[in-house]
């Protein structure tokens, strides 16, 4: 429940102040909220071969923000449809797609 409120707070937050941009520092709060469970550290306790990293990435075509955006909104069970569910906005989904590359450029 926290979460949930949390969640629906930093979503407010960032639709107030959301840009055209995307924002790799903003994507992170995104990524900590949404992402982590799953996903920390850039790895991926549910799909082996499926990690943040460059190369798992790169060898999924999962490496570019349009790949990432598209997943992230549509999902792909076991992960959810963030965006389709309305959980994370558009402009939080490109954020959080800018962090997911940035931080497999420097490795995690
Ligand atoms: C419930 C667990 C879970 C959560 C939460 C989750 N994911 Fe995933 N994610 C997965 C699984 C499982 C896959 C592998 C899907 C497949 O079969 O291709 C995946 C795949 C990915 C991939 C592609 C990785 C690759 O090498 O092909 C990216 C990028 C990704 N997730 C980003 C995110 C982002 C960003 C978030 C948060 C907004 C997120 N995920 C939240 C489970 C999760």
């Amino acid at each position: 429940m926290k979460t949930i409120v949390s969640v629906a707070a930093l979503t407010l937050i960032s639709f107030a102040s959301s840009s055209m941009a995307a924002d790799a520092e903003k994507g992170k709060d995104v990524f900590t909220q949404n992402c982590t469970t799953c996903h920390s550290g850039g790895k991926n306790i549910m799909g082996v071969g499926k990690s943040l990293s460059k190369e798992d990435l790169e060898t999924n075509k999962m490496n570019s923000a349009a790949t990432i955006i598209e997943l992230v909104t549509n999902g792909k069970p076991p992960m959810p449809a963030f965006g389709k569910t309305g959980i994370i906005n558009a402009g939080d989904i490109e954020n959080v797609a800018a962090y997911v590359l940035k931080k497999a450029d420097a490795g995690w």
